[in-house]
């Protein structure tokens, strides 16, 4: 049986089922590539970071962190109302997130065995990871008495096809990025703990280091194939990625301001520190960083907040789709030209800096 009152505004496929978030050019993607091209790749000009690295994978520290104890062991019901839809939201997002890493790398994985074992090894024990974190997630969402079929999910989202230097620009900002979300509201509950309103953040600490682990993956690959990361085309989509990552970040954040709120963040406060984190992160790999210090750049990204808050007011109202189509337009050509202009501010050279910083 449905109860409205403990799950308002959660529509269900059946019973405790959440219908799946519709896709929208913010939700998370899921990605598949060219395997072939991915397994004809020679690493071996990088190939003893990269086994290193997998090595550390093998070592599985955190084989025993993902269960679930007493903590969670109570009713949740007093998280109600608006927070409490936020917050489903929000273990919704993460969990698909997850598992569309998963998705990705263990087919990667399957896909590699024959060809490229290295990789495939290093694929496979990351789809380990992710496998975990997104239960750990859907089963938090059990706590709210709702579960993603993610079978479902499997089957029923688009992929979208990158070439597999794409997939390792997006999914290594992926990975540094997640790491810096989860550090930075992990330190923030820890000085605030009044604000810890459901346990699973505790669990940030270490998970985090997997993501970190994760992204140490994916720099070993690029570095491994440096004409991913050393000519002016490199330069341009490097470029092109962080802005994507970031603008979507802004964007899907601010709109759900209260719930960071809840968690004692200004939500903004937030976004800065994630993004320069992770802008600094990327310059050690990526031969750019953004220049978010640029008067311009959280300016311009405010426009497209506004323009979205615009864009959900008229999706929102009883105007026909075909005139609401009209009224967004202008919405979303502003936006458009928002991100043209942010692309177009001068980066920052970081490949002169590779041998000093690292
Ligand atoms: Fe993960
Ligand atoms: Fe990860």
């Amino acid at each position: 049986m449905v109860d409205s009152l403990k799950k308002p505004g959660v529509e269900e496929m059946r019973a405790g089922t959440k219908v799946p978030a519709k896709e929208t050019l913010l939700t998370p993607r899921f990605y598949t590539t060219d395997f072939d091209e991915m397994a004809r790749m020679d690493l071996s000009v990088n190939e003893d970071e990269l086994r290193a690295i997998v090595q550390e994978f093998r070592a599985d520290y955190n084989r025993h962190h993902f269960v679930r104890d007493a903590q969670f062991e109570q009713s949740w019901d007093h998280i109600d109302g608006e927070t409490r839809k936020l917050f489903v939201e929000f273990l919704e997002r993460s969990c698909t997130a997850e598992f569309s890493g998963f998705l990705l790398y263990k087919e990667l994985g399957r896909r590699l065995k024959d060809k490229n074992p290295l990789l495939a090894e290093g694929f496979n024990l990351m789809s380990r990871d992710e496998a975990r974190h997104a239960g750990f997630l859907n089963k938090a969402l059990s706590d709210f008495n709702l579960s993603l079929d993610l079978g479902f999910l499997t089957k029923s989202r688009s992929y979208t096809f990158f070439k597999p230097k794409f997939i390792f620009y997006a999914t290594y900002l992926s990975e540094k990025i997640g790491y810096w979300r989860y550090i930075t509201i992990y330190r923030n509950l820890e000085a605030n703990p009044s604000h810890e309103i459901y346990p699973i953040f505790r669990w940030f600490e270490n998970w985090c280091q997997d993501e970190n682990r994760h992204g140490d993956f994916f720099d070993a690959v690029m570095r491994a194939q440096p004409q991913t990361l050393n000519d002016w085309r490199a330069r341009l989509w490097c470029r092109f990625f962080l802005l994507s990552v970031f603008a979507t970040m802004y964007l899907n954040d601010i709109q759900r301001n209260d719930f960071y709120e809840t968690l004692g963040l200004n939500t903004r406060e937030f976004e800065y520190e994630v993004i320069d984190k992770t802008n600094k992160t990327a310059g050690r790999v990526f031969p750019v960083m953004l220049n978010t210090d640029h008067p311009d750049f959280y300016k311009r990204l405010e426009v497209c907040v506004k323009n979205n808050e615009k864009l959900g007011e008229i999706a929102n109202s009883n105007t026909p789709k075909p005139l609401q189509f009209l009224q967004k337009l202008p919405y979303y050509a502003s936006s458009a030209w928002q991100i043209l202009r942010l692309y177009l501010i001068k980066p920052i050279d970081a490949a002169s800096n590779h041998g000093v910083v690292r």
